[in-house]
């Protein structure tokens, strides 16, 4: 499978994201694409991926001709964050980094938005490809332009929309995922075909065998799906001045979730079981059926994903969501289910319908 998939961004041509099984077309992907000699490259990365994958792209990298360095900083979230970025900036000034050098994320999503925002800042911006190994950051964050850093406690609360000159997937790096990463980014897929494309949702239902297995062909087309889906609504609503909240279905609960319950579960755990309450809810307007918000939940537990949490309550979750950014002044902003494939938003939820659908989560 040799697939590409080009994202535009305000009306124009941005960068393709490139389908692989290994990195053996990188190198040639990069010239076609970029066709401009870099002085410097850094490979920005975090521990657990340079142990696995910074010597084979470092190699690849080095026979640009340019000067390539990495940058690793220590795996997970609370590396996402100023200190971070800048030990990242001091490297690349000490490397004497340029307009005219590169940054590349070579890792999940919390490499991805770190890489891109120093890219966004450095010198008022230098270019930075993505190279994303987490089946969250293929699926979701290495598609739209969000970059950032969490600031005082507060998640991606410092950031810039700046986007990639490249996106290369080499699928199989999934491989070496553990289950619960692989699981959350599964969260996602779920939410992708539940907001946008009934067949696909259908697909999910009929080939988790496979997928868990991580079949790459398998793999390779939940990905690419997901890319589509969402590069097709951050090409109409770039800064999410509408559409683009719809991929936040199950993320205002969820979020509020994640907020309570610290490092307990994964973000896509909380997604999960942020979109069993909102199928709840589309159910009570009407929009989906008991038997389809049934379904939902049995194709959330087929990928090994929540349904329930334990020593949560309901009226924290509710005030919780309520400090999510997402709100529209007073009122939260909802995304349902029109139906199985299609969002939409809605205002008028009252708390005790909030309240009502959060129960059914909790144990
Ligand atoms: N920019 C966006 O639009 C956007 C969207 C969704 C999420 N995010 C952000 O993404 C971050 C979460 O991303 P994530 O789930 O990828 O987390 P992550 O980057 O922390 O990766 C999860 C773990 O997997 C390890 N890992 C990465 N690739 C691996 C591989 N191939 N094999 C084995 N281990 C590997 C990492 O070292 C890490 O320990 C959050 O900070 C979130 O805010 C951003
Ligand atoms: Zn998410």
């Amino acid at each position: 499978m040799e697939k590409n998939l080009p994202i535009n961004y305000n009306d124009a041509f941005c960068y393709n994201i490139h389908f692989r099984n290994s990195f053996e077309d990188l190198l040639n992907v990069f010239k076609e694409d970029l066709h401009t000699d870099y002085d410097n490259i850094c490979i920005v990365t975090d521990s657990n991926v340079a142990s696995l994958y910074l010597y084979e792209v470092l190699t690849i990298f080095k026979q640009t001709g340019s000067n390539v360095t990495s940058f690793s900083f220590p795996a997970g979230e609370s590396s996402k964050n100023l200190d971070t970025v800048n030990m990242l900036y001091e490297h690349l000034i000490l490397k004497k980094f340029t307009r005219k050098s590169l940054l590349i994320a070579l890792g999940g999503g919390v490499v991805g938005d770190l890489t891109g925002f120093t890219a966004s800042t450095f010198l008022r911006g230098i270019d930075f490809i993505q190279i994303p190994t987490t089946l969250l950051s293929q699926v979701d964050s290495s598609v739209g332009g969000k970059t950032g850093v969490d600031f005082n406690g507060y998640k991606n609360m410092i950031g810039a929309f700046y986007m990639p000159r490249l996106v290369y997937m080499n699928i199989a790096t999934l491989t070496t995922l553990d289950d619960d990463n692989f699981a959350c980014g599964m969260g996602e897929v779920i939410k992708s075909a539940l907001i946008a494309d009934k067949e696909f949702y259908g697909w999910l239902k009929d080939n988790s065998t496979l997928l868990k297995a991580k079949d790459f062909d398998a793999m390779s087309y939940a990905v690419y799906k997901c890319c589509g889906i969402k590069g097709h609504v951050v090409e109409i609503d770039p800064t999410e001045k509408g559409i683009r909240a719809y991929l936040n279905f199950g993320h205002t609960l969820g979020h509020a979730i994640e907020k309570l319950c610290g490092f307990r579960l994964g973000h896509g755990q909380c997604v999960a079981l942020g979109m069993v309450c909102a199928s709840y809810l589309s159910e009570k307007l009407g929009y989906i059926t008991d038997s389809e918000v049934s379904d939902i939940i049995e194709t959330i537990k087929l990928y090994d994903l929540p349904i329930t949490v334990d020593n949560l309550y309901s009226d924290d979750i509710l005030e919780a969501s309520k400090s999510d950014k997402k709100m529209n002044g007073k009122k939260i902003k909802f995304i349902v289910l029109k139906s199985i494939g299609q969002a939409d938003s809605y205002m008028d939820f009252t708390d005790e319908d909030l309240i009502n659908a959060i129960e059914k989560v909790l144990n």
